[in-house]
């Protein structure tokens, strides 16, 4: 059969395809396996709870019977293409309570997940644009730094469009111990970007907290990105799937700002409902507007399940209490344990560990390892652990000079604490092996 070229880019195997076939493929295995890769949030007992007491509740909350329930109302109905109105306003009483944003309807829509929402804005912001003279321009997505999220990747419906800055790396200490590195903005270099000087960058992105690395930028970074894209009179679009106020995985002192100039993506993946693929957008009305319009042509309406369980959650501030009580303390003392277990396997090999701030990961950093961890992934699969390396995570940079960009792996929290026992001794155990048989080679 043949395919479009845009059937041809969408099939063609991917970073991203080829990850989430090998993680199918361990959870379905009948070996043992140690589940280090993925992006799935943890199975926390009080979340799972509410959420169940939530959805029942949500079959039997109208006094006019069953069949008026917000459950067939959500279910037996499409929403306009912005997305639930009930749960829309939800969002608007809730921003406005705990920010100063002032925000209507009309600066929020709602998407599929929030892979969705990337999907959108990456095209509306990246690709050709036709300026006065009818000139096409080729405008990119520039992170501000990489590495970055995976998921933007193979977004754009034609081509990639990236433009990528490499980070300063910093070696900082944690709760005062040595063996932690901070990634920080290259403002030196963002600010003499070609691509940015002369027109060709569409917006700026970044997760925050960051995946893969648990990064937070700091808020004068924000702010600086904040002055940089409204200079340049492009959207700062910030990816706050982990950050505040839900699902609130966040250690280091950190505020969220917006303004009608900044994208803001929120999702209810990680505060434990990734299955219900809802992903909310504020942004300035001609945004949503824009995404409500393309909502309408991919999908009609987002899906309604999510914002009828999160909607009773937001309007009484349950999901923030959720966050704050039960998910931002479970991942803090996941990553204690996770740095603790590593640092017993490795401590005395040249391992660095991104410095904890937030996100449901650790990032390592094997020094001058005699592999690259692409080949470190496929000898940890063969021993049942899963990891991901770190060349995926560098979209809009050509990695094949770039020595730190195999030299990483992303590793998940969200395991049980079995399972981080289990696959960190693995990882010790294989790359002690490595680190010893390349000195021995050279004594
Ligand atoms: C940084 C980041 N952004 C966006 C997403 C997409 O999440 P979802 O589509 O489930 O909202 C993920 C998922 O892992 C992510 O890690």
């Amino acid at each position: 059969m043949k395919f479009s070229k845009f059937g041809q880019k969408f099939t063609q195997p991917t970073g991203i395809s080829q990850l989430m076939d090998d993680l199918g493929d361990a959870l379905k295995s009948d070996q043992p396996i140690n589940m280090l890769g993925g992006g799935n949030p943890a199975k926390i007992d009080a979340v799972n709870e509410l959420f169940l007491e939530t959805y029942k509740a949500l079959g039997n909350d109208n006094d006019a019977g069953e069949a008026n329930s917000s459950a067939i109302i959500s279910m037996a109905n499409y929403s306009n293409p912005q997305g639930d109105a009930g749960f829309i306003d939800a969002l608007v009483g809730f921003f406005n309570r705990h920010y100063d944003w002032n925000l209507s309807a009309e600066n929020i829509a709602l998407t599929n997940g929030s892979q969705n929402a990337f999907f959108y804005l990456f095209n509306l912001f990246g690709g050709a644009f036709v300026n006065g003279n009818k000139e096409s321009v080729d405008k990119s997505i520039l992170l501000p730094l990489t590495p970055e999220y995976i998921g933007y990747s193979d977004v754009h419906v034609e081509g990639k469009h990236f433009a990528a800055v490499l980070p300063h790396i910093d070696e900082v200490t944690h709760n005062g111990e040595e063996g932690f590195f901070k990634y920080r903005v290259d403002f030196d270099a963002l600010e003499n970007l070609p691509a940015l000087k002369e027109g060709r960058i569409g917006a700026i992105c970044c997760s925050r907290p960051t995946n893969p690395t648990g990064n937070v930028l700091t808020d004068e970074e924000m702010a600086h990105l904040s002055e940089l894209a409204k200079r340049y009179e492009i959207p700062l679009i910030i990816d706050n799937a982990y950050g505040m106020p839900f699902p609130n995985i966040i250690y280091s002192d950190a505020h969220l700002n917006w303004d009608n100039n900044t994208i803001l993506c929120f999702s209810l993946s990680k505060i434990g409902l990734p299955g219900m693929r809802t992903g909310v957008i504020v942004a300035d009305s001609e945004v949503i507007e824009a995404v409500s319009a393309m909502n309408a042509v991919v999908n009609l309406a987002p899906t309604r399940f999510g914002a009828a369980i999160a909607t009773p959650l937001v309007n009484d501030d349950r999901i923030k209490q959720l966050a704050d009580n039960e998910i931002k303390p479970f991942y803090q003392q996941q990553a204690i344990l996770a740095v603790n277990l590593l640092k017993d396997a490795l401590g005395d090999y040249p391992l660095m560990i991104h410095k904890p701030e937030g996100a449901i990961f650790l990032w390592l950093w094997f020094k001058d390892l005699p592999i690259s961890t692409t080949e470190l992934y496929e000898i940890l699969k063969d021993k049942g652990t899963i990891i991901v390396p770190s060349e995926y995570f560098f979209p809009g940079v050509d990695v094949s000079n770039y020595k730190h960009a195999h030299e990483c792996i992303r590793m998940s929290i969200a395991a049980d604490e079995q399972t981080l026992i289990d696959g960190i001794r693995v990882i010790g155990e294989v790359v002690r092996e490595l680190y010893d048989g390349a000195s021995s080679q050279k004594d």
